[in-house]
């Protein structure tokens, strides 16, 4: 395994991440390199805006490599991560006739990942599937750990299963085509694994001179920041896979992330921006709880910021702010169970935290 093949080690599902510049344009070989054989069917699910970049391109080196491919996409947008889209996947396998030995294959971002990703666990009870994602939220976060789903009218991701895919291929080259936004918005979580247990990360962040490589889109710093969060998120899935412990760190920042994106709208602030304001917050609790120290509060909002990621809480009643926690579980007899941070590159699990001491960043 080289240094950009990051093992996630599981009981009885390990798999491997690939971070290759320019795999989009060798899937045929990357499928032959995994093992995977010639007379498998395989439907990639995708949207018409990532099929358009990057489809024709893969479905021809599939065919040259002798794979039988097809491409179903589905709407982009988080409305359409639902049962009716989980329903049009499944007629897409069944007019191809996607059998036990097929595969299939999430290229896209989140969306396209967690919908096809829960489409793969269900379809016959199960079959294979491979995450290609292609934004950067969905490089360093959801392609990686199994959680799939689509949502429920009454909330986000309340349909899914935990179920791994059978490997995950990642092409930096394909951030070049994503929105601006978006990449900075991405950017949220890479910045998160740096709080919550790599330090080394997080400094390497903080340079002046990584940050113009990094928003430059250079290949090499790219890299660096993909592998960096994945090896920490590898560690922690494979100490936690189905989230009844550690692995919630990896929300930290996402309980009011959570809390905005639901009470602001979808679509009005981007997960990333969101779960930034909710970093802001759990260091602002932390600060008054004496957990971590000022001078790294500061550091982190000063590091998110510079990435062009806001910070500032937008106004959200306080009783609103209550009703989402609660449908979360997220509080108990007034109590909340909060991330929070002791050091940068450091975070515990509070299951204690008093309404008031978060209720007074909202109005
Ligand atoms: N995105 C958080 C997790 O995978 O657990």
């Amino acid at each position: 395994m080289n240094k950009n093949q990051i093992l996630v080690p599981l009981n009885n599902n390990s798999y491997e991440v690939t971070i290759k510049q320019g795999l989009v344009n060798s899937i045929g070989e990357e499928l032959n390199r995994i093992g995977i054989n010639k007379d498998r069917k395989i439907l990639i699910v995708s949207n018409q805006e990532i099929s358009n970049l990057f489809g024709e391109k893969i479905l021809r080196n599939l065919k040259k490599n002798n794979f039988y491919a097809e491409i179903f996409n589905i709407k982009a947008g988080e409305s359409y991560k639902n049962l009716a889209t989980l329903s049009d996947i499944y007629n897409a396998a069944f007019e191809i006739g996607l059998d036990r030995n097929s595969l299939i294959i999430a290229l896209g971002g989140g969306i396209v990942g967690d919908v096809a990703g829960f489409a793969a666990a269900t379809w016959l009870r199960g079959i294979e599937y491979i995450q290609i994602p292609t934004t950067l939220l969905s490089m360093v976060d959801s392609s990686v750990g199994g959680k799939t789903a689509v949502n429920h009218p009454k909330g986000k991701n309340l349909i899914g299963a935990f179920y791994q895919p059978k490997a995950v291929l990642i092409d930096p080259e394909t951030l070049a085509t994503l929105p601006s936004r978006e990449f900075k918005a991405g950017m949220a979580e890479v910045i998160k694994y740096g709080i919550i247990k790599d330090k080394v990360l997080f400094e390497y962040l903080e340079s002046e001179k990584n940050r113009n490589k990094i928003l430059n889109l250079e290949n090499e710093s790219l890299i660096q920041i993909i592998n960096n969060s994945i090896r920490t998120k590898a560690i922690i899935v494979s100490q936690d896979e189905k989230e009844n412990g550690v692995r919630a760190i990896l929300n930290y920042g996402h309980s009011f992330g959570h809390v905005i994106e639901n009470l602001c709208g979808y679509g009005e602030y981007l997960h990333g921006e969101a779960i930034s304001i909710g970093m802001k917050i759990a260091g602002d609790i932390a600060t008054e709880k004496n957990l971590w120290l000022k001078e790294d509060s500061l550091r982190q909002n000063n590091l998110i910021e510079s990435y062009g990621l806001p910070t500032q809480t937008p106004k959200i009643k306080k009783n609103e702010v209550i009703t989402i926690l609660m449908g979360d579980k997220k509080v108990r007899d007034g109590k909340m169970r909060f991330i929070l941070p002791k050091e940068i590159g450091k975070v515990d699990i509070f299951n204690d935290i008093e309404e008031s001491q978060f209720l007074k960043y909202f109005d």
